[in-house]
This record gives C-alpha cells, structure tokens and sequence, in this order.
C-alpha cells in the first residue's frame, strides 16, 4: 500500500503522475512546442521549460488525485539517462520534496519505466516476456524477467530507430519531431513505391545509420531529376521508409522470440505509438502465436505515468536513494 509521485523529466517533457497502491491515478504532461523551430531539442532550452513547468505540473497531479503532499510515501524520478540540464530539474525537485516530506526517493532508469509502463494497465505481461524498446535514444530487444532483472539481447550499434524516422523526416522537410509526421503522411501512402535497403548486422543487434544516407542519396539523386519530387511523392515516401525501418525491427524480434522460446512480446518507447507498428504487431501475434502487449498511445512517449509505476514496484522492494545521488546522462542499463 503506497502513494507514489512520479516525475519525469529526461527530455523535453515535463510530467508528473500519481500512483495509489498500483493504480496509475493521473499522467500530466507539459510538453515543450518551443523546440519545433530549432528541428531538435536544444537542451538549455529544455531546461528553462522544466523549471518553469514543474511546480504547475506536480500541484495539478496532487490535487486532480485528491492527495495533500504528506500522504505521499515515495517520490519517484528519473535519475537517467537523458539531457543533463533536464534531468537536474526534475532531480532536483524530487530530491528537496522527498527532504522536507522525510519520505523516501526512487530513482528510475528511463528506460526501464518504458518497459515497465506495461504494468500500468490490463492486460499485463507475465515474466518473462519481451520488450522491443524503440525511443529517439534507445532501440534494443530486452528479456525483462523482473521488474529489476532485465537483459539486453540486442542493440543499435549506431542510431536509434527514433533518430532514423526524424532524421528520414528532415530529408523530406518535415518538422521535429518527425516520426508522428511520417506515420500520419504513410497511412495515404504506398509503401511497395520505393525500396531502401536495410542493413545486415549480425546476432539480434540493429544499424540505422545506414537507411539515412541511402535515403539522403536517393532525394539527392530524384530532386535533380525533378524538384517536385519530395512533395509529389511525399506519401509514398514516407510509407516506404516507415516499412523498412519496421520490417527491419520486427526481423530480429522474431528472431529472438524463437531463440529464447518466449511468446510473450511487449513494445514500449515512443516509437511505439506508430500506427503501422502496432498493426504489423497484431497480424504476427495471429502468425506466430504472440501474445502481443502494446501500450495506451499516453505510455508511448515519456510521461511520468511509467515513472510512478516503477516506483511502485521499487517501493514494494525498498529500491530507495540518496540525496547525494547525481543525475546520471548516460545511466547504465
Ligand atoms: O520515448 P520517446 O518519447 O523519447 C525518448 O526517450 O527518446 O521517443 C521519442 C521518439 C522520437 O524519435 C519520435 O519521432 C518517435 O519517438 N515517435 C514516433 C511516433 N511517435 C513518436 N515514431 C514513429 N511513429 C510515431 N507515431
Ligand atoms: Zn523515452
């Protein structure tokens, strides 16, 4: 039985959220518009947004959830990794809450609050299942045995598959952060139009680094010929790289749900909102006889809701820090 506050604040969202004995009770989200115009988040900007929006954020969650602030048992925050300007606010904030409450703080590893926002709602997975974890920072296939034990089976060993669909994104002239805009461009668009070829890594690891310049050669190559062709083909662009890059992920997925003989396979990160994604997903889960867990679309991208699940179930195993604890950009896994 525990009332948890959870912060988040690693990148360019600043979000705090209730949890009341494992219920997820609120998930408030001041998002930063401010970066668009710079086409990528400018971290000392980032910093100022979360300063200015953390004390509205948390009071709005406090009282939308009926909680005075000293019926709290635990307060929840990313401790890493992500910008350090960011982190500082939100570590910061927890760190003197937790002091003038005397209560204990639960540093979370971001990466893992994705993971473990599959704890949020019905249904939930049983350990051990799988998690594709796919963000603008991260892309790696996990074997998650317990909230605690999670083990890394394969990585990019360069870009993020996030950082691919934004990067693909500013190649065609769209706005950051372009891996929403591909996805809603691709839903009008034919994916078989145009092949890119995808990079063969070997075991379960990924490289996405690749696809970028391919497609940057290909524009290059078009635009000379025609320089309408981004915007006459737009559509058709935009589903053709959305199908590579997720062809790409769901091959080494397969790969590893034979390999570890699990059939329960999760997907968290923002690049889990993707529309096409969470299609392919369902039709494999029919093929390859998955059980397939998707989140809620407001647990796809960073919110806080994961962080104050986390903290529950770090709470239950007394996982607390220090005061003196620093933010930690590149936080191990
Ligand atoms: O997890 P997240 O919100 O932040 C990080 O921790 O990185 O992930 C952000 C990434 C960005 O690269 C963004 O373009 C991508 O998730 N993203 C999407 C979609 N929504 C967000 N990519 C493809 N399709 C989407 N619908
Ligand atoms: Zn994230």
């Amino acid at each position: 039985m525990a009332v948890i506050l959870g912060i988040e604040s690693s990148c360019d969202e600043t979000s705090a959220s209730i949890c009341i004995n494992g219920k997820v009770i609120n998930n408030e989200i001041a998002s930063q518009a401010i970066h668009e115009q710079y086409g990528g988040v400018v971290p000392e900007l980032a910093s100022r947004e979360h300063q200015r929006n953390i004390v509205p954020v948390v009071d709005h969650v406090l009282k939308h959830a009926n909680i005075n602030a000293n019926e709290l048992d635990g307060i929840a925050y990313t401790r890493g990794p992500g910008l350090l300007g960011a982190l500082l606010i939100g570590n910061s904030f927890a760190k003197s809450m937790a002091a003038s409450l005397s209560i204990p703080l639960i540093p979370i590893h971001h990466m893992k609050a994705h993971v473990l926002a599959h704890f949020i709602d019905d249904p939930k997975p049983t350990y051990p299942f799988l998690c594709l974890t796919v963000s603008g920072g991260h892309t790696q296939i996990l074997r998650v045995n317990s909230p605690t034990d999670m083990i890394i089976l394969g990585q990019t060993l360069d870009d993020a598959v996030g950082e691919a669909f934004d990067k693909a994104a500013k190649l065609l002239g769209l706005p950051y952060p372009g891996g929403p805009m591909i996805d809603k461009l691709a839903q009008e668009g034919d994916a078989t139009k145009f092949d890119f070829s995808k990079a063969d890594v070997p075991d379960l690891n990924y490289s996405f680094s690749g696809i970028k310049t391919s497609i940057l050669y290909f524009l290059r190559k078009e635009v000379q010929k025609n320089q309408n062709f981004i915007s006459e083909n737009i559509n058709d662009l935009a589903a053709s790289i959305q199908d590579t890059l997720i062809s790409m992920l769901l091959e080494k997925l397969i790969q590893a749900a034979k390999q570890e003989k699990v059939n329960q396979i999760a997907i968290a990160g923002g690049v889990s909102a993707n529309s096409r994604l969470r299609k392919v997903l369902n039709e494999y889960a029919i093929e390859h006889d998955w059980e397939v867990f998707i989140p809620d679309f407001q647990y796809c991208t960073d919110n806080a809701g994961m962080i104050a699940i986390s903290g529950h179930l770090l709470y239950e195993k007394k996982a607390f820090g220090l005061l003196s604890d620093s933010p930690l950009p590149r936080m191990p896994f």
